[in-house]
């Protein structure tokens, strides 16, 4: 049997960029082999295993072969007889569809080395329209190597509007979109992500509220997405300035994880416009309602995403001011009064709003 270092590990050595995983295709063996060499199966529809020491994944070479039409009319085929080039044949693009082997030997029957030169993402064959997750990866590929001059191919720009006019896209599994926007957020120029989707037509059916706000404000989301990375913005607020339009059901099936989904929901109840326009009574709700006295890290998030959002607001000034005036207030100013319990509270938040409406008086 024979082993070939396969995918993303070969396409990212050869740029130079550390690989997430190794993944590796085994030629010209069975299941049985790999058990008794130690190899642990997962549990995946197809023989993939584990390595005993380093944890990376084999999967025994497979081919695919049409049996009739459409994105389900094709078997899988594995077994020892299955050829490396008829395993890198199903894949997805040609810059991914590059084995090494063992001695450092690169194979490369589908010109995947040209387009690394070249800068191209290009699928292998129209076969690339059969899996809708492809158009995500195409357009997550576009960000992630966009800073190395990728681009992505106009005959696979011509496939992904194919795709994004079938109603298989729809059906993108919420997870693997999920996922594939979280891998995306998390690349230096994710903005490349929307805009390839945006451009095959894909944005309307996988992100309708983005979309939307493209048709009202062109790509405004895109420039406060650059300002927000500009000033540090992690993956979570991202998320929250991409996502916050979104229904809360897909915010929620999206987010990759609760600080995001919880940081969405509050950019889209206090977007920069009503901060900027709040009075003291609604200052002092949104101090309150998100504790921000106790969580300087939601005050900084915050700031960040209206400042991207609306940089000539005010949102962040008011805020700061706001929280100056309600930390300006404390229990022991009140020590004198006698008050006690529920009216000692009472009197301590009319107090700060009372702060709260002169610092915004100061500010105005
Ligand atoms: N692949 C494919 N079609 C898919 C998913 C994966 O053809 N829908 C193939 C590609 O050859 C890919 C390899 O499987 O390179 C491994 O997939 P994966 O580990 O998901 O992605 P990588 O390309 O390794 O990229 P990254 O690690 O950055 O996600």
């Amino acid at each position: 049997m024979k082993c070939y270092l396969v995918g993303g590990a070969v396409r990212d050595e050869l740029l130079g960029l550390e690989p997430r995983e190794r993944d590796w295709v085994v030629v010209g063996a069975t299941e049985e082999e790999m058990l008794a060499r130690g190899f642990r199966r997962l549990d995946l529809a197809f023989p993939v295993f584990l390595h005993p020491q380093t944890g990376d994944e084999y999967a025994l070479a497979r081919r695919e072969r049409k049996v009739g039409p459409g994105y389900k009319g094709f078997v899988v085929e594995t077994g020892p007889g299955v050829t490396l080039e008829e395993d890198l044949a199903r894949r997805d693009l040609r810059v991914n569809a590059i084995a090494r082997d063992r001695a450092g030997r690169l194979i490369d029957p589908y010109g995947g080395l040209d387009d690394l030169d070249r800068r191209l993402l290009r699928h292998i064959t129209p076969a690339f329209t059969e899996d809708p997750v492809r158009l995500l990866r195409a357009a997550r590929f576009s960000a992630k190597l966009g800073p190395w001059g990728f681009r992505i191919a106009d005959s696979t720009l011509d496939l992904m509007k194919d795709m994004a006019r079938a109603e298989e896209l729809g059906s993108v599994y919420p997870e693997r979109l999920r996922l594939e926007l979280a891998k995306a957020l998390d690349t230096d120029q994710p903005w490349r992500f929307f805009e390839a989707l945006h451009r095959c037509g894909a944005l309307e059916p996988l992100l309708p509220s983005l979309a939307a706000a493209w048709r009202q404000g062109g790509d405004r989301d895109m420039q406060a997405l650059r300002r927000l990375l500009a000033a540090g913005g992690g993956s979570a607020e991202r998320f929250a300035l991409v996502m916050r339009d979104a229904d809360e059901p897909v915010r929620a099936a999206l987010a990759p994880d609760r600080k995001a989904h919880e940081l969405a929901t509050w950019l889209r109840l206090w977007p920069a416009a009503r901060v900027a326009a709040a009075d003291g009574g609604e200052l002092l709700a949104l101090i309150e309602g998100l504790r921000l006295t106790r969580a300087p890290e939601r005050v900084a998030a915050l700031g960040r995403l209206w400042s991207a959002e609306a940089p000539d607001s005010d949102a962040v000034a008011r805020l700061q001011a706001a929280l100056a005036a309600f930390h300006g207030v404390r229990a022991q100013d009140l020590a004198g009064t006698g008050l006690r319990g529920p009216a000692l509270g009472r009197a301590l938040r009319e107090r700060r709003l009372a702060a709260i409406r002169r610092s915004l008086k100061v500010a105005a």
